[in-house]
């Protein structure tokens, strides 16, 4: 590609208009080298907010702040330069009020560049999602399993079987109706996840839920296989990051033990000749 050719991020709009289309591809991205990989084959990063349980180490996302949100969304942003970065909204910063969601929603695009934020919930944030998208903030929903409610939905059980499938569809489509651009459906069953995008008119984005999604979402650690122990159904893993990570450390540690790591080739001689 030539120097001068100027590579136009796709938009919410975009992402918007892709319903029905060809499939949105998705995944989480929260550093720069990372961003840089997901912009390369993905139509959208999205800094989640998993970054607290998958880079910091805490027991769920309750615990993430917008500070971490901020700094994690300006490091994607220097990576991508097609995909469309939407921005996590931490559990906390939006719930209280529509006001409260649009000082903190403006904050996030502010300070990181961001192009859009996701937030959590169906009907009960219906009210928000159109007070921030009539004032120029593209929302991106998330229901289903909503990790930020594990304490009231007792674990991160699949959600909407059976009768309770109707709750999950009420969610979806009061978000939609809203002026979300889309939305996420995590962990609901596959035939569920059919008649919920048969129903909306924006994008389904599907992690856990089944192949008629208009989109797919995994966390990139996740498929990359960077965690050893955690394997939940529906990650499909491309590589095993662990792994060869695990085997490249044990193999530094013992060329060091051995003395035989630095060689010369990783040395400087003492003049240059
Ligand atoms: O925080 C996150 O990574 C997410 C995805 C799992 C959809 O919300």
């Amino acid at each position: 590609m030539s120097a001068n050719v100027q590579i136009r991020s796709l938009t919410a709009s975009d992402i918007r208009g892709r319903k029905g289309a060809k499939p949105v591809v998705c995944l989480t991205a929260y550093t720069t080298p990372m961003a840089k990989l997901v912009d390369a084959h993905c139509d959208l990063a999205l800094v989640g907010d998993s970054l607290g349980m998958v880079l910091h180490g805490l027991p769920s996302t309750l615990g993430v702040t917008m500070e971490m949100m901020i700094l994690h969304g300006q490091a994607v942003m220097r990576g991508l330069s097609r995909a469309l970065c939407v921005i996590d909204m931490p559990f906390g910063s939006y719930e209280e009020s529509p006001e409260q969601a649009f000082r903190n929603a403006s904050r996030l695009l502010r300070e990181t560049g961001a192009a859009a934020v996701k937030l959590e919930g169906g009907v009960s944030m219906a009210d928000t999602v159109a007070f921030l998208t009539a004032r120029g903030v593209p929302v991106m929903g998330h229901v289903g399993l909503t990790p930020q409610a594990v304490n009231t939905l007792g674990g991160y059980k699949v959600q909407g079987r059976d009768a309770d499938g109707d709750r999950v569809l009420a969610d979806t489509v009061a978000v939609a109706e809203a002026g979300a651009f889309a939305v996420v459906l995590e962990k609901v069953p596959q035939g569920l996840a059919r008649r919920i995008t048969e129903a909306v008119a924006v994008p389904t984005v599907g992690i856990g839920a089944g192949p008629d999604c208009d989109g797919q979402i995994l966390v990139v650690d996740d498929m990359l296989g960077l965690f050893a122990d955690f394997r939940p159904k529906f990650v499909k893993r491309y590589a095993n990051l662990a792994g060869d990570a695990d085997q490249a450390i044990a193999s530094y540690a013992a060329e060091v033990r051995a003395r035989t790591f630095p060689a010369a080739e990783h040395s400087f001689a003492d003049s240059v000749k």
